[in-house]
């Protein structure tokens, strides 16, 4: 039946009013600051009733959005109802961690969770359709977009991308608390040469299939009812234009039959790639390509009609994208009840509610990682009396928040230092900032000298500001910004314990706090509820269990860096610069180690986990019969916590090569203290399945290996071998 109306309104429509749903503009909300615009415009009242707007994105509030739909519905000829569009990244008013945090809980319930209550307060709010999950594999900590993805690896990835796209669409996106998820941005925008945003991609089929494509494949498996294409060109054609991907694979290949939509003006920006001579071109070129909405460059609406009209444009074309749009639409019951989302009580009874902000809470503990406490300086004890909390991030709401975070407004977040007061019962808890995030000015060190000087311990509150990171904020410098370092040096030098909290959207380089600092927890941008999830973890009400899903780098020069690369045929494994070595014939760099500082899936706890009894259940096997692959895993310490316990392969010899090691599976276990557990992993043939050198998707048989450990590099490995009917 939606079929048959869609074709039916589509019958009726004339040329402007079908270009007219396939042109998406912005509201006026582009802002994070206490004053909250109402977003109460008029400016698109024409518009909407001409039927010249398919929808409007970055606006909210329930009952404005319900003035819209009411415009859009009784007032334009054939009355078809708005799509309400938003960056929901990573929560609304109540705010999660940013996307890479999260991805460091490595817990799946936990970022379903999250996306859940983001999909149910921005839908209470208005919006029926947010722009992510942002899926982008990142492996170079330049590219300021490393915040809102899930980090370096396609299988976290991939589990992660499918996570959020259940979280925000629920069972069944007629339900008017979900929101239509849009996975973005396809394809292969995290792979930008040198880290810089919108720059160029050039990578082989071979790593756009293995490594890129998984985490969209698995988000439109989970049924995201939209994408967003990219910016940057892919070998040489633009994404939005590019017929391999978004005819070939997307449609063609995995035949999705979901909205398509650009990303901001980049199909005008085909003519600046060198790609196309003229808007028109540009309009023509991506409609063919299947992209079917143009979010504000306004080609589609003024030049798609005239393509028509002189017979350089097939109908068909803008036929196919209006019918997406209107089997979104319908989706979402816009035509059944365009009012669904404007019901301005449950707007308030969800927005910020208790319940939402303990979620919250929640999520931002998982997302914490420990990454040194020497000598067991943390959990705090409340014997310690006197505690200076010192920082441009220990007093600030506003940066809690993080990139892309129109909605959640800059007074609300719970400070680090509320959070530590909150925690430190009974203690003296002095502040002193100590510099600007990012200003050259040493003139308030002293200050913040003499209170360390007078503490017993010294809470440093680093690292980078919300604007460091997401969209256009690329760094070639992936260290602490200003003389932030020097403020730790001088704090350093008053010989008092120190731990960091490193907050950041990114892997930043902390080579020197790891060879000075004993305490350090990567505490990214966590939302709402962030100093409340730093005071619990600091005072070991809560034992971190987070893991880094990327890589932390010793040097920016390693920049690339991820753990699943090649080996070469010239690899290294040994320190850099041995004594007396003056040149070395192997893949290095002379000045520091190939190894990252923190590798993938690194992160400690308060307790100590032993891995031992590395066993297989045999030493071959064959498709259709797994291998059984297990460990014993003891809490050795005196907390209880969690571990994720990980396992890697490797596939020795490949028709393409292979990474050195490759994340299969994990489980993320609870642990009383003394206990063990005898964790069990199945390997099945598909798990060793990659694009091979003849392009067809499959296993390979012959010898892996196969690592099990609490982290990339501390693995123990053992040895097996695949057979199949060919290898026999
Ligand atoms: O959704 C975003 C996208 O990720 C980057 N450009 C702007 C879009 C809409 O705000």
């Amino acid at each position: 039946p939606t079929a048959k109306r869609i074709e039916e309104l589509l019958a009726k429509m004339t040329l402007e009013e079908k270009v007219g749903q396939l042109n998406f503009v912005v509201g006026d909300l582009f802002n994070t600051g206490p004053t909250v615009r109402t977003s109460e415009s008029d400016v698109f009242n024409e518009a909407i009733k001409k039927g010249e707007i398919t929808g409007i994105f970055n606006i909210h509030g329930a009952a404005y959005v319900g003035k819209l739909q009411k415009l859009a519905v009784e007032q334009s000829r054939l009355g078809i109802p708005l799509l309400i569009g938003a960056d929901v990244i990573h929560g609304f008013k109540t705010v999660f961690p940013i996307p890479l945090a999260e991805a460091a809980s490595w817990d799946m319930a936990a970022i379903e969770k999250g996306a859940r209550v983001a999909g149910k307060e921005s839908a209470a709010s208005g919006i029926n359709l947010t722009f992510a999950p942002m899926v982008d594999i990142a492996r170079d900590a330049r590219w300021g977009r490393t915040a809102e993805g899930a980090g370096e690896d396609p299988y976290l990835g991939s589990l992660i991308a499918a996570a959020r796209v259940r979280g925000f669409q629920g069972k069944d996106l007629s339900d008017p608390l979900t929101i239509a998820a849009c996975v973005k941005h396809f394809v292969a925008y995290g792979a930008a040469e040198g880290g810089r945003d919108y720059n160029t991609v050039d990578i082989s089929e071979y790593e756009l299939r293995n490594t890129y494509l998984p985490p969209f494949k698995a988000a439109l498996d989970a049924g995201s009812a939209s994408i967003m294409s990219s910016f940057n060109e892919l070998n040489g054609i633009p994404a939005t234009a590019n017929m391999k991907v978004m005819r070939d694979i997307l449609r063609d290949e995995w035949g999705y039959t979901g909205v398509v939509i650009s990303d901001w003006q980049n199909i005008m920006e085909m003519t600046e790639h060198g790609y196309t001579r003229d808007n028109a071109h540009a309009g023509e070129l991506a409609i063919k390509a299947g992209t079917d909405m143009d979010m504000m460059a306004e080609i589609y609406l003024k030049e798609l009609p005239k393509l028509v009209k002189t017979g350089k444009l097939d109908v068909k074309y803008i036929d196919e994208s209006v019918r997406r749009v209107l089997w979104l639409k319908y989706k979402l019951g816009l035509f059944d009840n365009p009012y669904r989302y404007s019901n301005v009580r449950n707007e308030k009874k969800e927005v910020r509610s208790k319940e939402n902000l303990q979620a919250a809470f929640e999520v931002a503990q998982r997302s914490i990682v420990l990454l040194k406490n020497e000598n067991n300086l943390l959990p705090l004890t409340n014997s310690t009396k006197k505690i200076a909390v010192i920082g441009p991030l220990a007093d600030n709401k506003a940066d809690m928040n993080g990139t892309w975070s129109f909605f959640g407004e800059a007074q609300h977040p719970v400070s680090f230092l509320e959070g530590i007061k909150k925690y430190a019962k009974g203690a003296q808890v002095t502040y002193a900032q100590g510099c600007e995030l990012y200003s050259d000015s040493k003139a308030k060190f002293n200050e913040a000298v003499a209170a360390a000087q007078n503490a017993d311990v010294v809470i440093m509150a680093i690292g980078e500001s919300a604007v460091m990171n997401g969209e256009g904020a690329s760094r070639a410098e992936v260290a602490l910004p200003g003389v932030q370092l020097d403020l730790v040096k001088a704090i350093h030098a008053t010989g008092k314990p120190i731990i960091a909290l490193v907050s950041s959207g990114r892997a930043l380089e902390l080579s020197w706090l790891d060879e000075n600092i004993p305490g350090i927890l990567a505490t990214w941008s966590l939302g709402s509820e962030a100093g409340n999830a730093v005071g619990s973890v600091l005072y070991g009400a809560y034992n971190p269990a987070g893991k880094l899903p990327v890589s932390f780098p010793r040097a920016v020069g390693q920049l690339p860096i991820y753990y699943n690369q090649k080996n070469t045929g010239r690899p290294y494994t040994g320190t850099h610069a041995e004594p007396g070595e003056e040149r070395v014939y192997k893949s290095r760099y002379r000045d520091v180690p190939n190894t990252a500082l923190y590798p993938f899936g690194y992160g400690l706890s308060y307790t100590t986990f032993k891995y031992d009894n590395l066993k297989l259940d045999k030493k071959s096997f064959r498709p259709g019969e797994p291998l059984q692959v297990s460990i014993d895993v003891t809490n050795t310490g005196k907390y209880a916590g969690e571990e994720v316990v990980q396992i890697y392969t490797r596939d020795l010899v490949g028709s393409i090569t292979r990474p050195v090691k490759e994340l299969k599976k994990f489980q993320k276990l609870h642990f009383k203290p003394g206990e063990k557990k005898t964790v069990t992993f199945a390997i099945n043939a598909d798990d060793l399945a990659f694009w091979r050198a003849d392009l067809t998707y499959g296993f390979e048989p012959g010898d892996f290996k196969v690592f099990v450990g609490p982290n990339s590099r501390d693995t123990q490995e053992a040895a097996f071998t695949l057979v199949t009917e060919d290898s026999i």
